[in-house]
């Protein structure tokens, strides 16, 4: 496959996986977490997750994504020599696929709060932002139209291929995002009793320190760094010889983790200068933050209405980026498995998608029928995919590498055939963690999140 796609450059390769990592985990997700955690304690947990557990995963999917060159599934089916390993490659396409569905509701929301700060609508009291989010939720035709929108939107970026299309948009989109990040973290901590927010999240609390926290920062660490979804591999299948996988997974966790760090200096702030109290999940960036903003620039209207549309816009950027890779997963899948053109393959995948999406989204309140024991459908895809294949398919994934593909396939990739020799020396330490360590953690991360633990 010579003529297979590739990134045109270094820069591309980090901005566009950078992009798939950076997403609605980092601005809402961790930030909470890490305030309610301990606050520095949490993010030093965290850091040594990703340093010690995040980059040895995602560089194990680099390697069958670059070895494989091909689909994820395809790419497992090389290295498993007709074993039934290759199912892996199959439930981490199964995985993308279904996320990209439901992601893709949650990303259609930041557009309609685009749309909504835009046009003046984000202004009200503290009921009002309430009321405003539960309306658009449950309702039967707005949030499935945004859905639709923002997979158009992926489409589009897509179908123009990986470097005209991925890797483009991702050096348009990054740099952009970044800068909005830093104007807003800006803007919310020159704010009076700033310093109360960013002490939420900064001092450390020791007696927070339990099982749990470490069981949190290790879950929260896999699913930002976009572990297990067969993102990682499809797009190291795009990479080029010379990559340095090592290299590339370091740089990637770093803009990961700083990214994650940064929306909290964005959101804490402002949250604690007006003495709101943060929620976690859906709330805090849907309903808290724009009662936050607008009080707190309550005597500046125009500053208020500018970051809250900045943070939209920003939201916006990091969830397309991500819902790009996502998508990309099973359009590499489907032109590759029909031999058919990369616009068909990207046409199946968002119109399923859309499909997919809209029974996510009817299921939040326009219509009952879409909920099974109790949960509407949206949880159980959120469940199923984030809690139970992502873990599968992660240990696995190890086990796989670790255990059953010859190490000298996995040493020449992972030192570009000898090439890197400076690297070399890591390979011991990445193998022992890849065969002990890192399966053993995320079978904890498993059992615990169903409870057994
Ligand atoms: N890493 C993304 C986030 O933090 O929001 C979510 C994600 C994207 C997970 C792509 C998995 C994936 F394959």
């Amino acid at each position: 496959m010579s003529d297979r796609a590739n990134f045109g450059s270094k820069l591309g390769v980090i901005l566009a996986t950078a992009g798939s990592a950076v997403g609605l985990g980092n601005v809402w997700r961790f930030p909470y977490m890490a305030g309610e955690n301990g606050g520095a304690v949490f993010i030093i947990i965290y850091v040594a997750c990703v340093l010690l557990l995040g980059i040895p995963c995602m560089i194990s999917e680099f390697i069958v994504g670059r070895h494989g060159r091909a689909n994820t599934a395809r790419s497992f089916q090389t290295l498993a020599n007709g074993k039934p390993w290759a199912l892996i490659g199959y439930m981490g396409v199964l995985t993308g696929f279904l996320i990209t569905g439901y992601y893709a509701v949650v990303s259609g929301w930041c557009l309609q709060y685009v749309w909504a700060s835009l046009i003046g609508h984000l202004q009200g009291d503290p009921q009002y932002f309430k009321t405003y989010f539960i309306e658009l939720s449950s309702d039967p035709v707005k949030p499935v139209f945004w859905t639709v929108v923002i997979l158009v939107m992926t489409y589009l970026i897509i179908e123009n291929g990986v470097r005209n299309g991925i890797e483009r948009a991702s050096k348009m989109m990054m740099p952009t995002l970044f800068v909005l990040l830093l104007i807003i973290v800006g803007a919310s901590c020159m704010l009076p009793n700033a310093y109360k927010g960013i002490e939420f999240l900064f001092k450390p609390d020791f007696s927070k320190i339990n099982s749990d926290v470490f069981l949190s920062a290790l879950g929260q660490s896999f699913y930002s760094m976009s572990i297990a979804m067969g993102c990682l591999c499809t797009y190291a299948s795009y990479f080029s010889k010379e990559t340095n996988l090592t290299k590339a997974a370091s740089q990637i966790a770093i803009i990961d983790c700083l990214v994650a760090i940064l929306a909290g200096l964005m959101i804490f702030p402002a949250a604690f200068s007006v003495g709101v109290e943060p929620d976690s999940g859906p709330s805090l960036i849907f309903i808290t933050l724009p009662n936050v903003f607008q009080q707190a620039f309550s005597g500046m209207p125009v500053m208020g209405y500018i970051i809250s549309l900045l943070f939209f816009v920003l939201l916006s950027l990091a969830a397309l980026t991500s819902l790009m890779s996502l998508h990309e997963v099973s359009t590499a899948f489907f032109q590759e498995e029909l031999h058919t053109t990369r616009k068909r393959a990207a046409l199946i995948v968002t119109v399923s998608t859309a499909i997919i999406g809209a029974f996510c989204s009817l299921s939040l309140g326009a219509y009952d029928g879409l909920t099974f024991y109790g949960e509407a459908l949206f949880d159980w895809f959120d469940f199923v995919t984030g809690q139970i294949f992502l873990p599968v398919v992660g240990f696995l994934t190890c086990i796989f590498i670790g255990w059953f593909v010859p190490h000298k396939i996995v040493r020449d990739e992972f030192s570009n055939w000898g090439e890197l020799k400076d690297y070399v020396r890591y390979f011991h330490r990445y193998l022992f963690l890849i065969k002990y360590v890192c399966p053993l953690a995320i079978l904890l991360i498993f059992l615990h999140q169903l409870g057994i633990l």
